[in-house]
């Protein structure tokens, strides 16, 4: 009942003060937001980028710097439900979820597991837990990154959204309880994907405000930037049938978030100014969202898009492929009579050279009870899984199969994983937190595969669907077609670092900058081509 009673003295509180035109993070103001779909129709930009998430709004902030940049975002703002950016209602916005408008939305994948995705400016990173941890120097290597670029990327993003938390007293029990489980060195306080136990960055600030990536919107040129709120990207428009341009993007088609499917608009690319370029429609839908969007554009395997009657761009087998969810098991451990107020992870362990991610939080199940689950991901998983359309409604999830623990090497993972997660939960520091004896459940071999079976469920960092290698070529543009890139966690083949938020939004940056080093470079060389025939 306690819980209860600050909840809602907060969000009464919260609805009082609230302002609309509450300003952000270095004194900048946001960019022109509008859910008025006729004020967009028609009109052309540079750069137009789908989805206003996690990787989505670096880059927009960045590409803003020189040229015109529409962003769709099929949901709200976070500024309009200001609950949302509280700490204290951490975990809320998971359990209020509805077809087409809550800032969550959840999916059940065909293994069975529930999951869920942002729908929100900012993306996941407005729901989720707000832990931030750089990707590992290996796998900045692999990616074949600029690796001065990829630090400087970050940099900016934790200069405007990451502190170092203040441990609460549960945060504390888990950081003893993971040391006591033996997973050693104590890093301290650490953005680096280092082995051994730390404490993380967090996108809270010191008074419990969540920062999303929708707040470096603040640092584009406002005058540059237009979001378009409420509005879900159907598919993208290619340039007539029969001309050599077919392959090439024109725009995009979108409707009403909560209208008429039938009921579309659009929206063009024009030239960039003072060159003979074009800029790109740029995919950043999630893992989700951007093969989504390809499938019903018309780029995919010929045979399923034939299923649904769209009519083909091109034939492209792997949008779709390699869709990977990091298998975890979550033990939960029981609290006395006291409700636990909900409470993010802080604290990362890393386990058995990089496979193991432990955290510890508190999250809500209802408005007055929680629970405290102490959460264990694989990482680098074998097991692969696949994306297909299950309607031609945009706003309709696809249907997605992450195939977990399907290959052996993920299923003796999980084992081991089951008795180190037991470990944390059984250990004294824990028990102590909590007031409980220390429990020893230790199960037998066939036991613990059965529980695998049983209780595997997602860490939420679900990836792939458009590969780089596969997909997209390493400046993330679509193999086959002009004028379109995709950027976000569908690229990724394996999820980085403990957490991929801070990777996402560091990506989002690095392309931005990348594109336009590539659009002063092809000025550069046409200005002395033009000179050198003069
Ligand atoms: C519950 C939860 C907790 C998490 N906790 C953490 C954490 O603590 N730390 C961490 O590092 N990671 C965490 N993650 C993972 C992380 O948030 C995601 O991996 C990451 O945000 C994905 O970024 P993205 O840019 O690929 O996609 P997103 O951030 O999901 O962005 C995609 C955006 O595109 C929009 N969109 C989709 N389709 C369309 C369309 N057709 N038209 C218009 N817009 C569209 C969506 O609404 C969304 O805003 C969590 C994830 C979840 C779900
Ligand atoms: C967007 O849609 C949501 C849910 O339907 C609604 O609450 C919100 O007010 C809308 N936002 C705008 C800016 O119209
Ligand atoms: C949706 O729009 C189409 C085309 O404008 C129209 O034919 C149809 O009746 C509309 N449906 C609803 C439910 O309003
Ligand atoms: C929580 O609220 C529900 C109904 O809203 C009630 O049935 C339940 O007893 C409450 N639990 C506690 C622990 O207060
Ligand atoms: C797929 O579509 C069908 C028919 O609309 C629906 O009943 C089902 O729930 C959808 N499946 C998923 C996983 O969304
Ligand atoms: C738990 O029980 C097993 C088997 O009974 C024993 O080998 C192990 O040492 C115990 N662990 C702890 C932490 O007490
Ligand atoms: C180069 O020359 C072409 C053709 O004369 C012209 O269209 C273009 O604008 C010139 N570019 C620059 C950068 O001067």
């Amino acid at each position: 009942m306690e819980l209860l009673h600050v909840l809602l003295a907060a969000s009464y509180i919260l609805l009082v003060s609230f302002s609309p035109s509450s300003s952000l993070c270095q004194g900048k103001t946001l960019p022109y937001m509008t859910p008025d779909v006729t004020k967009i129709s028609g009109r052309s930009f540079d750069y137009i980028i789908v989805g206003g998430g996690t990787a989505g709004c670096p880059l927009a902030a960045t590409l803003s710097k020189r040229y015109s940049v529409l962003v769709v975002e099929r949901g709200s703002s976070p500024y309009e439900n200001p609950s949302v950016l509280q700490k204290k209602f951490y975990g809320f916005p998971l359990l209020q979820t509805d077809e087409f408008s809550s800032v969550s939305q959840s999916f059940i994948s065909k293994d069975g597991v529930s999951n869920l995705r942002g729908r929100v400016l900012g993306g996941s990173s407005t729901i989720g837990g707000g832990f931030y941890g750089r990707a590992s120097d290996a796998f900045v290597r692999r990616a074949g990154w600029d690796e001065e670029l990829v630090k400087e990327s970050y940099k900016w993003v934790e200069s405007k959204l990451v502190s170092k938390p203040e441990l609460t007293k549960w945060q504390s029990a888990v950081k003893f309880g993971l040391l006591e489980a033996g997973i050693l060195p104590y890093n301290g306080f650490s953005l680096e994907h280092v082995e051994g136990t730390k404490m993380g960055g967090t996108l809270f600030d010191h008074d419990g405000r969540r920062r999303t990536s929708a707040d470096l919107l603040g640092t584009g040129n406002p005058d540059n930037i237009v979001v378009l709120l409420n509005a879900t990207v159907k598919n993208i428009i290619f340039h007539k049938k029969g001309t050599e341009n077919e392959k090439t993007v024109h725009g995009i088609r979108f409707i009403k978030s909560d209208g008429n499917a039938s009921q579309t608009y659009e929206a063009y690319l024009q030239q960039l100014a003072n060159s003979g370029s074009w800029g790109d429609v740029i995919l950043s839908a999630g893992a989700l969202g951007s093969p989504q969007i390809l499938l019903l554009s018309g780029i995919g395997p010929k045979r399923h898009l034939k299923s649904f009657g769209i009519p083909l761009v091109l034939d492209f087998p792997e949008i779709g492929q390699e869709m990977i969810d990091n298998p975890s098991i979550s033990v939960l451990v029981e609290s006395g009579p006291e409700v636990q107020l909900p409470d993010p992870p802080q604290i990362a362990g890393i386990a058995e050279d990089f496979k193991f991610i432990v955290q510890g939080l508190i999250l809500p199940i209802s408005i007055n009870a929680t629970i405290i689950p102490i959460a264990i991901k694989l990482a680098f998983p074998a097991s692969k899984g696949k994306l297909e359309l299950n309607s031609t409604d945009p706003r309709q999830n696809p249907l997605v199969e992450f195939n977990y623990l399907a290959k052996e090497k993920d299923m003796e993972e999980c084992v081991k994983m089951v008795q180190l997660v037991e470990r944390v939960a059984g250990s004294k520091s824990i028990a102590g937190f909590l007031e409980m004896e220390s429990n020893n459940n230790s199960k037998s071999p066939h036991e613990l595969r059965e529980f695998c079976k049983k209780n595997v469920r997602t860490f939420y960092h679900y990836h792939g669907g458009c590969a780089v290698g596969s997909v997209v070529d390493n400046n993330y543009r679509v193999h086959g077609v002009k004028r379109l890139r995709v950027v976000d966690g569908s690229s990724f083949l394996e999820s980085p670092g403990t957490n991929p938020t801070a990777t996402l939004m560091m990506l989002g940056r690095y392309q931005g900058i990348k594109i336009l080093e590539e659009n002063t470079l092809h000025e550069q060389s046409k200005s002395n081509h033009n000179q050198t025939h003069v």
